[in-house]
């Protein structure tokens, strides 16, 4: 008997063990990830929340508050391309509201470089094509975010504006409408060098300050020293901003002992020289710099801390329009769409003037193992991200979510004959493939993916973390992988900002669409709000002109007008009792044949209120765009399961469900 038992428990640790090891195994790479990630994205600052608690044991006759920004090259917002990026206009905005009602009256200054600037390896090429970008137009979308940007600043009522010696022409005329002071560090020209505000009792001097070397401080020592005199007698403390190198910085602070703080719009580690502050900034807007200035009976202190602007901080509605309404321009001026720089500038194979780019559904009949894998990928939902935040004409996202932008034959922002681009899809790895597709030699196409392909688009601003995974990141694109499971397809995608998309589309009558939601529905319910389920409805659509001329639409469902009436009923549930959806669904699907009171009443719904929405107007235009969404997808039968807009190969999900009403 003992024998037996012994040798159950080895059998089953022999059939078990694998598998809850390579779960165990696969969880911890996993962790492994998340972890990673999160660490590399930690940004050095202090939540809002805590400073606000910081500012709450502090009073503000007693303390005064300078908030400051510099070297934001007009960055309007983070992309999102991962959980906890901090910055943005419409948080800063929102911020320093928070600040506000916390009693304190900050000064509001921004140390200049407001221009967007472009790494040199992004530098746009001498295009040929006329379809391309030219100078002009990529100053026209360029010149449109810096007048956002200082619209922007206005809203928030900054004080004072230091733009660089290089921007301050062009700045000067995108002046829009502001009204804070434009300061200009020459000492001989008639202009701000310095500005004096008083915040309560006490009064704050802003000095420009732009040095190149030691010896240009010399040389303006006598003019600045009565600068400095006169700056002194009207305030309390002195503040400079300064465009110069950290060493001359140390050197103005040892000079000058009477500056409080130095502000610099560079990126670097603040120091104390002497009694003097010297701080910096964090480039693009990711952070809003903090100075804390205290007149004690002793002495003056200053403090400075950087203020995070994560997913914590919420959008200022006002800020928020400002920006959702450029986006609308350059979503409907086809001007403002053209691509500033392009991807894969030192590779061969982009260069090649013959080969172009053909999509990946091209390479499909040849490679068809590599096609699945990669339409499992988030690669392949790349493009429907953007679409999902509203960004798809935006050339600042496109380049790096679709294949081969800035190329003569790659991606092209409002080209419908370019669709089959949209997606990382396999040329970004692989180089163009149209010479290859035709001639398949190993030749013709880039074989082997070197890392530094993915960094082109991994790069630490948009996937922090990643070149510290390359053996894991490059797993998780090995074609030989076997097939994820519906639910490794879901977690990997909630690895990002984003939520997936679940989009089950039926026909309500449809017994496989039934056996669907059995199948799949307790399933997604485990996910509750992590995921964004959708239930769709496959109905047809005929546009018949009565005799008066006006257009009327009917709807048509494979199972009929009973069919077409569950279909509107489902529809009014999942949006009036979204909560109750599933619990109404899995009673119809036993009771099919019964009437929909009953199941209703059972899941406590109200029966007038759903019957009366059923009958109202809105039910059209929701069908209408179900009939859209079934179009746009190419969806043929019901059930279909689609995740952030790709269609999920039924082998994935299907179980019992073998049949499909078409
Ligand atoms: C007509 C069939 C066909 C099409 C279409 C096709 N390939 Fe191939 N591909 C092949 C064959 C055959 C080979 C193997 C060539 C050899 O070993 O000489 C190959 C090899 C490859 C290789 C491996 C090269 C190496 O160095 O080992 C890659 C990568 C590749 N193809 C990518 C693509 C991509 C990307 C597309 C779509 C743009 C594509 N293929 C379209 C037939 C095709
Ligand atoms: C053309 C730009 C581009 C290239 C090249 C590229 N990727 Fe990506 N990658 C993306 C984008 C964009 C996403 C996010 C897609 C989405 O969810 O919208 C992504 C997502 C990923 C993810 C999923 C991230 C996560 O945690 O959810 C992995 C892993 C990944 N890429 C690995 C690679 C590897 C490895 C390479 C090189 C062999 C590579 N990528 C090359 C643009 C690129
Ligand atoms: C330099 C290339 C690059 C640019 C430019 C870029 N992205 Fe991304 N994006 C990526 C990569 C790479 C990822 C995957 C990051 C990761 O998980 O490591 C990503 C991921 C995302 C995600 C998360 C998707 C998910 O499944 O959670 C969103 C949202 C996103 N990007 C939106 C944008 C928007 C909006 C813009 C323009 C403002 C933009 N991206 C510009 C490369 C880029
Ligand atoms: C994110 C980058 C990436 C994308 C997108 C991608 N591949 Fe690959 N592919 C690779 C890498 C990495 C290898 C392995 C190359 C190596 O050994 O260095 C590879 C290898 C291959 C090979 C060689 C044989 C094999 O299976 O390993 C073929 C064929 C291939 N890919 C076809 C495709 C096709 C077709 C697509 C689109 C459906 C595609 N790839 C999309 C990165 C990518």
């Amino acid at each position: 008997m003992k024998k037996y038992i012994l040798l159950t428990l080895i059998l089953t640790v022999v059939v078990i063990g694998p598998f809850v090891y390579q779960q165990w195994s696969e969880a911890k790479r996993l962790q492994h990830i998340r972890e990673t990630k999160q660490f590399a994205s930690q940004i050095h600052a202090t939540s809002l929340a805590d400073y606000l608690q910081q500012l709450k044991q502090m009073s503000p006759d007693s303390t005064q508050l300078l908030l400051f920004t510099g070297n934001t090259q007009a960055q309007l917002e983070p992309c999102g391309c991962f959980i906890g990026q901090s910055g943005g206009l419409p948080r800063r905005a929102e911020a320093i509201t928070h600040i506000r009602e916390n009693g304190f009256s900050p000064l509001l200054v921004d140390l200049g470089g407001i221009q967007p600037s472009q790494p040199p390896s992004m530098k746009p090429h001498s295009f040929e094509s006329d379809a391309l970008s030219t100078d002009d137009e990529i100053i026209m979308r360029d010149r449109q975010r810096v007048q956002t940007t200082l619209t922007a600043m206005e809203m928030m009522g900054y004080d004072a504006f230091f733009p660089f010696a290089a921007e301050a022409e062009i700045v000067q005329n995108q002046r829009v409408d502001v009204s804070f002071t434009f300061l200009d560090s020459d000492l001989t020209q008639d202009s701000d060098s310095y500005l004096i505000k008083t915040i309560g009792e006490k009064r704050i001097a802003l000095v420009a300050l732009d040095l190149k070397d030691s010896a240009e401080i010399a040389s303006i020592s006598k003019k600045f020293n009565s600068v400095m005199s006169e700056v002194q007698e009207n305030s309390n403390f002195i503040i400079g901003l300064s465009h110069s190198p950290p060493k001359i910085n140390r050197m103005l602070a040892r000079k000058y002992p009477n500056f409080s703080a130095i502000l610099s719009p560079a990126e670097g580690e603040s120091e104390k020289i002497g009694d003097v502050l010297l701080a910096y900034c964090n480039s693009k807007g990711k952070t809003l710099g903090a100075l804390l200035l205290t007149d004690g009976e002793l002495n003056i202190s200053s403090q400075v801390q950087q203020i995070a602007l994560t997913e914590h901080v919420s959008d200022d509605p006002n800020v928020r329009k400002l920006l959702d309404d450029f986006y609308h321009q350059v979503a409907t001026d086809h001007q403002l769409q053209t691509v500033s720089y392009r991807l894969f500038s030192s590779e061969p194979f982009e260069q090649e003037d013959k080969n172009s780019y053909i999509g990946s559904q091209a390479c499909q009949e040849c490679h068809q193992k590599e096609f699945t894998q990669w339409s499992h990928s988030s690669h392949a939902t790349a493009f429907n991200t953007l679409r999902t935040v509203g960004r798809e004409y935006y050339p600042e996202c496109v380049t790096c979510h679709v294949t081969g932008s800035g190329y003569e034959s790659g991606y092209q922002i409002g080209n419908s004959g370019r669709e089959h681009l949209v997606d990382v899809g396999c040329e970004t790895c692989h180089g163009p493939g149209k010479q290859h597709a035709y001639t398949p030699l190993k030749e013709n196409i880039r074989g082997q993916v070197p890392e530094k392909v993915c960094m082109e688009c991994h790069t630490p601003e948009h996937s922090p973390g990643f070149n510290q995974l390359i053996e894991q990141v490059m797993l998780e694109v090995d074609h030989s992988r076997p097939q994820p499971s519906l639910k490794q397809i879901l977690e990997q995608r909630m690895r990002g900002p984003m939520k997936p998309e679940v989009e089950l589309f039926v026909m309500s009558y449809c017994p496989y669409g039934v056996q669907a939601e059995q199948e799949l529905l307790p399933f997604f319910e485990k996910y509750g709000d992590t995921i964004d389920f959708k239930l769709r409805f496959i109905v047809g659509k005929e546009e018949t002109s009565t005799e008066s001329g006006n257009g009327q639409i009917k709807f048509t469902s494979l199972h009929g007008e009973p069919e077409l009436i569950e279909n509107k009923r489902q529809m009014v549930i999942a949006e009036l009792y979204p909560d109750k959806l599933f619990d109404y669904l899995l009673c119809r699907a036993d009771h099919l044949e019964k009437a929909w009171v009953n199941c209703a009443k059972k899941v406590g719904l109200d029966i007038g209120r759903i019957a009366e929405a059923v009958d109202g107007k809105k039910i059209t235009l929701d069908l209408v765009e179900e009939v859209q969404r079934t179009e746009e997808l190419n969806i043929k039968g019901s059930p279909t399961l689609v995740i952030d807009g790709r269609i999920i190969d039924g082998s994935l999900w299907r179980g019992r469900v073998k049949e499909t009403c078409r």
